[in-house]
Order: C-alpha cells, then structure tokens, then sequence
C-alpha cells in the first residue's frame, strides 16, 4: 500500500534522517520538505532523490515546499527547534522557551491550513511541546502526538535484549512518562515472550541479578552519551517517527508509547505524557492504563506533578 502525503517539517539532522528513513519504507507517495532556509531543504531533497536509483521507491516524489502544502497533508512531523548541546548538562529542558516560540510559528502555520493531518511531533522538550501544541492550537487530542517514550522504550528494550541475548523485538517493556528525566518503567509488566522479569536470571542463564536502577539510568543518559559521541542523535529518534508513519499508514492498530494530552487516564488531566496507544489512520484510538503496582503508580504521580510544574512556569 502506498498512498497520501508526507510534509517534514525541518530539514536539520532529524529531518533529513527521517526523510531517508521514510523513503525506503516506500510507503507514502507524496513527500514535502519545509525549511526556513530553503537551500539546505532543496539540498536534502536532491540528495535523497539520488537514492531512489537504488531502492524501490520510484514513484515516491520529493519536494521542497511551503506551508500551504499541509492542506491536504496525511502526516505532519515536526522536527523543528533547537537541539541539545553538549554543554546542556543532559537536560532537555533548557530548550524550552526557544523551541515553545518556534513551535507555537509553525502551528500558527499548519494550522491555518489543516486541522485534519496527523501531527507527529519530534522536537524537545518533548511532551511540553505535545501539551502546547494541542491546547494553544485546539489540535484534536488524538491526531497530536509525540514520539516520547516510544524512543526510549526502544533503547531499553535494546538494552534488556543484549542482557538476556534475545532479540530486543522479543521484549516486552514500556518506558512511559516523561521523554526526560521523570521517564519510568513499571517492571511488573516487563516480559519477554510470557517470562516475567523476576525469572529472567534463572531462563535466560544470568550470572548476575539484573541492575533495575542502573537500567533506568543509562536508558535516560544514553541520549547525551550519542549526543557527546557525535554531536547529535538522530538515528533512534528518525526511526521511531517512522514507526508511527508507518503505523498509520497500514491502519495497524499497534500498541506504542507515544505522547499525548491526558484526558482522565489514571485520573490525570492537563498534560501531556506517554503512555501505550493503539496507533491507527485516525492517530490515536485508544489510550491503554497498564496495572502499575504501588512503585510505578508513585512514579506516574511524580511524573504528573514535574511536567505540570513546567507547564505552570509556562503560562506564568
Ligand atoms: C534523544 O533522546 C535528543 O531527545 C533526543 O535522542
């Protein structure tokens, strides 16, 4: 199946990995790139055009274009904004007030054009941005979502399948929350293929008792780990956007956590955060509540409480 048109929004590292990314799943047959710096978008465009010389997406075409051309979007992803730099101290959070007043422009934009689009949000601070977009621009809650914690779920569960030397696809564990520092994992739900987590030392042959914490830890550092190595990170994150174009497009209805503005999940209203959605063509069709046990329950209430502390210095 291949229809319906992709607009990328931001030709930087992100946005061009993406639009790489995408085209070899050949999945949309219409794909628009807008840049404010419209050289580097034509660049980006041309030299992804070569590559479809060597992969099957020949009928995909590629341009650069302007706002107007989310009027009959399927898929916005916006990945505009400043990026974390080494010298942010593994905080997201610094960006907030410049990338609130980039992303408040170009929903200013699209939305003068299109209120039906699926928006696939990227930039950072992740679920702030989610929240400001939906509400500020009267987004339909379901067709506005984050790729929070979906990346980070995938490098977790990297992380536990390298451990028990399983494929990471054979994990089942949600890292949900915040895409930042009040990220959680209920580990009462981790499984793989059935095995709750509590026997993988003795079915999977583990010398040692697996880190819980350190887990955690270097799941939300491995981000700025990248970012030191090269600069920047965009693999992981380009991926987990085309996951979800992906997901839309084939109408999967597949559980991923992404981010989206609460409306009484666990009680919660008024932020945004991640937690499993069943992904369709519409967007989102449901938002899954998986049991948490009293520790993830205090880390689901703690993560509330720091996002609508951020939010209330926002509107301050
Ligand atoms: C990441 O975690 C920077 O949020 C981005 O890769």
């Amino acid at each position: 199946m291949k229809s319906g048109k992709l607009v990328i929004i931001g030709a930087g590292n992100v946005g061009s990995a993406i639009l790489n990314s995408v085209l070899r799943l050949n999945i949309v047959n219409d794909i628009v790139v807008i840049n404010r710096n419209q050289d580097k978008a034509r660049g980006e465009v041309l030299d992804a055009s070569h590559t479809t010389a060597f992969v099957y997406s020949a009928n995909t075409s590629i341009r650069v274009g302007g706002y107007e051309e989310c009027a009959d979007a399927k898929i916005i992803i916006i990945t505009s904004g400043a990026n974390i730099t080494q010298g942010n101290n593994g905080d997201r959070m610094v960006l907030l007030e410049k990338n609130v007043a980039i992303l408040s422009e170009v929903m200013d934009n699209i939305t003068k054009y299109t209120k039906e689009a699926i928006v696939i949000l990227v930039s950072n601070p992740l679920d702030v941005l989610v929240y400001v977009a939906q509400t500020r621009f009267g987004y339909p809650r379901e067709k506005l979502i984050g790729t929070g914690t979906l990346l980070d779920t995938a490098r977790f569960n990297k992380m536990l399948g390298d451990i028990c030397g399983v494929d990471a696809k054979n994990v089942t564990g949600y890292v949900l929350g915040e895409h930042g520092a009040a990220a959680f994992i209920p580990w009462n739900t981790v499984n793989i293929v059935g095995i709750a987590f509590d026997d993988f030392e003795k079915q999977f042959g583990l010398a040692e008792k697996i880190d819980k914490d350190k887990i955690l830890q270097d799941m939300k550092t491995v981000g700025f780990d990248i970012l030191a190595l090269k600069g920047h990170t965009s693999s992981g994150v380009a991926l987990s956007a085309c996951r979800l174009v992906t997901a839309i497009m084939r109408n999967e209805k597949c559980i991923l956590p992404v981010s989206i503005v609460l409306d009484g999940q666990y009680g919660v209203t008024d932020v945004a955060l991640s937690l499993p959605c069943v992904i369709s063509e519409n967007g989102i069709e449901r938002v899954l509540e998986l049991p948490l046990d009293e520790k993830g329950q205090g880390e689901l209430d703690h993560c509330v409480s720091h996002l609508k502390g951020i939010l209330r210095t926002l509107t301050a």
